[in-house]
């Protein structure tokens, strides 16, 4: 297996390097390139539902923004670490390969995204199409990671998330909970879980810096390109794809290889628009609470 079948938590080193301060983190967002900003706003209603409303920077100098998430309710995603910022990345891609190594992990493709957010923000239930080691640098948040089974995350939402044809969240009830395994995360600690497995996040009342890794194996690839294939025919051709867990490795290499294909045909219509951004850092008008 790819990865292990409950969640890891490790230690790593690379919150003592100065690289998350207040000094860092303005420098750093007075330079990053402005098309590898997520901003994103979330509000939930009392069960738990979730809406959200997307930013942009704007002329925002790196002090503005980071004040503006400390004070705020926002998720901001500085994506590809690995190309725009090597200094941060050279020491987080070392110690997940230590840890990599250690679960028999064997990474084809590695990408990372530094994750500033404001005190008591949530990230809505969501899984993610990839491995991922959570790397924490500052601050506390309470990540609350689910079994990845059919109860919690269905197959056939699994597929539709995966083709891109919704913008539905994956169905959340707060009953789940119970069966949720939760982890107060301090600076210093990498949490690693089973692929695909759900999860989602509550901050603490601290401001946060932590930087996601995600990992393609080549098993990784390819039983999402086997999602990929079962989605189609499940959604053109109305077929009921065996459970992915009965799935042989070989059978979802031939899927995946399907997929290839079907890509591109284009036959899964991304109906995914661009969300509109609503909001702009630093122009005095964050969403309301
Ligand atoms: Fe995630």
């Amino acid at each position: 297996m790819p990865l292990p079948s409950e969640p890891r938590v490790f230690d790593h080193q690379v919150h003592t390097l100065g690289l998350a301060t207040d000094e860092a983190l303005t420098a750093l967002l007075d330079r990053y390139p402005e098309e590898l900003f997520d901003i994103n706003a979330y509000s939930y209603d009392e069960e738990g539902q979730v809406s959200l409303e997307t930013g942009s920077r704007g002329r925002a100098d790196g002090a503005t923004i980071l004040a503006e998430i400390k004070a705020g309710r926002l998720w901001v995603n500085l994506r590809d670490v690995q190309d725009a910022h090597p200094e941060l990345w050279t020491p987080i891609h070392e110690a997940f390969q230590a840890n990599a190594r250690a679960l028999g992990v064997t990474p084809i493709r590695t990408t990372g995204q530094l994750i500033l957010s404001s005190p008591g923000t949530k990230v809505p239930y969501h899984f993610d199409a990839a491995g991922v080691m959570l790397f924490h640098l500052r601050g506390r948040k309470r990540l609350f990671v689910y079994p990845p089974d059919e109860a919690h995350l269905p197959q056939a939402e699994m597929e539709q998330v995966i083709m891109r044809t919704t913008t539905e969240e994956l169905t959340y009830r707060r009953a789940f909970d119970a069966d949720a395994q939760v982890f107060d995360m301090e600076a210093g600690q990498a949490l690693t879980w089973p692929l695909y497995a759900p999860h989602r996040v509550e901050n603490l009342e601290v401001f946060n810096v932590s930087v996601s890794l995600d990992f393609q194996t080549w098993e990784t690839r390819l039983t999402r390109g086997a999602h990929f294939a079962n989605g189609v025919m499940r959604q053109r051709w109305g077929r009921r794809p065996a459970a992915m867990g009965q799935t042989p490795m070989a059978a979802r290499a031939a899927l995946w290889a399907c997929s290839l294909a079907m890509k591109k045909a284009n036959m899964a219509e991304n109906r995914i628009k661009d969300f509109e951004r609503s909001f702009e850092l630093g122009a005095g008008r964050q969403p309301a609470a």
